[in-house]
């Protein structure tokens, strides 16, 4: 059984914190307080609910505050954007911040954007379904805030063939275009492919919910002519999608491995210390299967 301690909290304790609406399910408080706790840190991680009409004001408090740094998530990654004195080059790239920190310089807090999600996503796809995305032929589900970033990424990694698929088709054509004019070797479709597929990637909500339908219509394109399938969603563990992909003979991961990653990167933000990532994924294992 894997125990997280919280530090002797003192008068030098350095806060971190995941901001989002709603917050209660967050696996990150966990993750990170495991990592703080093994490199023997004097820091703390807690979530906060909050409103997007409020992010601003939450970011300026944590300015005046001096605190170390933010997680964001849903709904909060692209509005930061316009709130950060600086955006490192992936922030600018994929326009969402999902970690912030807040440093020092000349007497003044600066506010520095990040976003460790898109590395996220390739490194979880590489380390947990063993995928070489150069060349590969990818059906991506969803074009909402986190299908936007997958299909920038995965057009960055110049995969061969891109299908993008979404219940309003208008997001997905809106993303095509912006990879035809960004990444013109990637040929980039919006329906279902109709040949053998590398990879079916979930960046849909479906799923959340036990009663959520499949994002996938296993009519238009039945999982047998997929090699592998990744949800991004890691709770539930595992979804009707990936139950489904298990029973075609998939390969198959949930997003266990891409909040991982995404933390990892955010925690060598902070303290630009090596991040723990076994503990991390342990104290992520034991949070979300509770084991
Ligand atoms: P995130 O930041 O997690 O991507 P989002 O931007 O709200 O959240 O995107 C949610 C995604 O799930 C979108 O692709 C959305 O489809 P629409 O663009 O058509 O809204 C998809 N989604 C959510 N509920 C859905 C449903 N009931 N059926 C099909 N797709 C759904």
């Amino acid at each position: 059984m894997l125990k997280c301690r919280l530090p002797d909290i003192n008068a030098t304790t350095r806060l971190c914190a995941v901001l989002g609406s709603p917050i209660a399910h967050s696996a990150s408080p966990a993750m990170q307080n495991a990592a703080f706790q093994a490199l023997g840190l004097n820091w703390c991680y807690v979530a906060f609910e909050v409103e997007p009409k409020n992010l601003r004001a939450a970011i300026e408090g944590a300015r005046a505050l001096n605190i170390a740094g933010f997680n964001l998530t849903v709904p909060h990654k692209l509005l930061a954007v316009d709130m950060m004195d600086t955006l490192d080059e992936s922030a600018k790239m994929f326009g969402a911040v999902n970690t912030i920190k807040f440093e020092r310089k000349n007497g003044m807090i600066q506010i520095a954007g990040f976003n460790t999600d898109a590395d996220a996503i390739s490194v979880s796809l590489r380390d947990d379904l063993g995928m070489k995305l150069r060349g590969a032929k990818v059906l991506l589900l969803g074009a909402g805030g986190a299908g936007r970033t997958a299909a920038l990424k995965l057009a960055s990694e110049k995969v061969a063939e891109l299908y993008l698929v979404n219940r309003t088709v208008s997001k997905a054509e809106e993303i095509a275009n912006e990879i035809k004019e960004r990444f013109p070797s990637v040929t980039v479709a919006t329906k279902y492919p109709e040949g053998k597929i590398d990879l079916v990637l979930n960046a849909t909500s479906l799923g959340l919910k036990p009663s959520d339908p499949s994002p996938l219509d296993e009519k238009q394109f039945p999982l047998d002519r997929a090699r592998a399938v990744y949800d991004m969603i890691y709770r539930p563990p595992r979804t009707r999608l990936l139950a489904s992909a298990k029973k075609a003979g998939c390969k198959t991961a949930n997003g266990l491995g891409m909040l991982l990653h995404q933390g990892a990167k955010a925690f060598k933000i902070w303290t630009g210390r090596n991040p723990p990532v076994k503990v991390m994924r342990s104290a992520l294992e034991h949070n979300i299967y509770g084991h």
